[in-house]
């Protein structure tokens, strides 16, 4: 069995099934809460109920998708834990993607002012990032993640079984993250990356590609817990991307979370080649990579409108816009002070590439 160690928790990858049950037969729980969303209902809690059977436990779902990753459902979230009975005791399981992960972990972290919880990401984009760093949180006011704390599970548990029923969408998304985490800090994952030609298909997605993307993050977050300089550079592509992601909810296809990073992460780079830190050639040829993965001209259309969901950001300080932005492949810099003017002109690149 592959186990990652961080300081107060573990990564462990396998099946998620006996994992679990290891895990509930090594502790003692008065009852166990496990947070679903209508898709992981379906798809992946059949995967985990026979670790569940012998002990105490109830199904919180909650409607999938961002729009519902606000404080109203974790109003919804804590009644029902209450309503069960929910006490220090409790474990919280939370079977999902990042928005189950994010959302189910902040009411872990706030009811009764903190219960155990455990992190079984369902997504390739959750497995890969945010289910290991601490960050927590729901969105407000269409400002996204603008409420949360920073707290580690129990355990991660990562299965790459779970996977399987990810369409090649949600495969993209997560592929986005892991391309980001071979652009500032892995070289190697990156070129492996593109030179593997997965097709986006979630049966070609290896325990190994996981493991080593997840190495990344984990590197980044364990030198840097409350992102006060280095860990700012999992921010990449970000900057644009999150304003990009925001701007394109009132589209009638808004973006996934990783393809709007894809279009920040290309931005970004003539960014960085506008201010001499990546050569022009090194720019295109990671820049092309990247369009081949992810492209859509009609998301940059609302160029004021994109710099002012920047200035919100939580990155930012003083209306000034930050990005990290990278100086070679495998390399970054945590955060660079960047214009309104550079970002228009990486729009413009963006829409004319
Ligand atoms: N905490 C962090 O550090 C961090 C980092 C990156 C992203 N995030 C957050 O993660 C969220 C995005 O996560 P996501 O892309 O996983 O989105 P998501 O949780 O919305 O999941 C995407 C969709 O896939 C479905 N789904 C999940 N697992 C499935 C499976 N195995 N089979 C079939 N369908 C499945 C879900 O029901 C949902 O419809 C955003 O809210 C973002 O802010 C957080
Ligand atoms: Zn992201």
């Amino acid at each position: 069995m592959t186990e990652l160690d961080c300081q107060d928790y573990k990564i462990i990858f396998g099946s998620c099934q006996k994992n679990l049950s290891t895990f509930l037969s090594e502790n003692a729980y008065t009852l166990i809460c496990v947070l679903v969303d209508e898709n992981t209902h379906k798809f992946c809690f059949p995967k985990i109920s026979e670790a569940l059977s012998d002990y105490q436990h109830m199904v919180i779902e909650i409607s999938s998708g961002e729009d519902f990753k606000n404080l109203e459902t974790c109003q919804e979230i804590y009644s029902q834990m209450l309503e069960g009975g929910a006490d220090r005791q409790t474990l919280m399981v939370n079977l999902g993607g990042g928005v189950i992960g994010d959302m189910g972990g902040f009411c872990a972290s706030t009811y009764m002012r903190g219960i155990d919880f455990i992190q079984i990401p369902t997504t390739l984009l959750s497995q890969v990032d945010s289910s290991v760093g601490g960050k927590l949180g729901v969105d407000f006011e269409m400002v996204k993640n603008i409420v949360g704390v920073f707290n580690n599970p129990e355990r991660v548990l990562i299965d790459p079984e779970l996977l399987k029923t990810l369409d090649t969408h949600q495969v993209r998304s997560g592929f986005a993250e892991m391309i980001k985490h071979g652009l500032i800090a892995d070289e190697q994952l990156y070129e492996d990356l593109f030179s593997m030609h997965f097709g986006l298909e979630p049966k070609k997605i290896t325990t190994d590609i996981v493991y080593r993307a997840i190495q990344v993050k984990k590197r980044v977050v364990e030198k840097d817990p409350f992102e006060k300089n280095l860990r700012k550079i999992l921010n990449f592509g970000h900057t644009l991307g999150h304003a990009i992601e925001t701007e394109s909810w009132h589209l009638e296809k808004p973006l996934l979370h990783g393809e709007a990073i894809i279009v920040g992460m290309i931005c970004e780079n003539y960014i960085a080649y506008l201010k001499g830190l990546l050569t022009n050639e090194i720019m295109e040829r990671i820049n092309q990579q990247l369009k081949h993965v992810f492209y859509r001209d009609d998301v940059v259309g609302n160029a004021q409108e994109i710099i002012s969901h920047m200035k919100k950001d939580k990155k930012n300080q003083n209306k000034r816009i930050f990005a990290a932005l990278i100086d070679g492949v495998g390399s970054a810099i945590p955060a660079t002070e960047i214009s309104e003017e550079e970002v228009l002109q990486s729009l413009s690149y963006y829409k004319n590439m």
